[in-house]
């Protein structure tokens, strides 16, 4: 399912940057591009990251 329609992130694109490290949402923007253009995804990639993280 995609989370950030303007650079097609999915919610398995979230999952993976976590795998690699990634812990927040900041990293995620500088990692995948969610957030840096209409900025309407932030608070779902937000939500999405918190559930990956709880599945590590
Ligand atoms: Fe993610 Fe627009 S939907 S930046």
């Amino acid at each position: 399912m995609y989370v950030c329609i303007c650079h097609a992130i999915t919610e398995k694109d979230i999952q993976k940057a976590t795998d690699q490290g990634v812990v927040s949402l900041q990293e995620l923007s500088q990692h995948t591009g969610v957030g840096t253009q209409c900025g309407a995804c932030l608070s779902h990639s937000q939500e999405v990251m918190r559930r990956c993280r709880r599945r590590l």
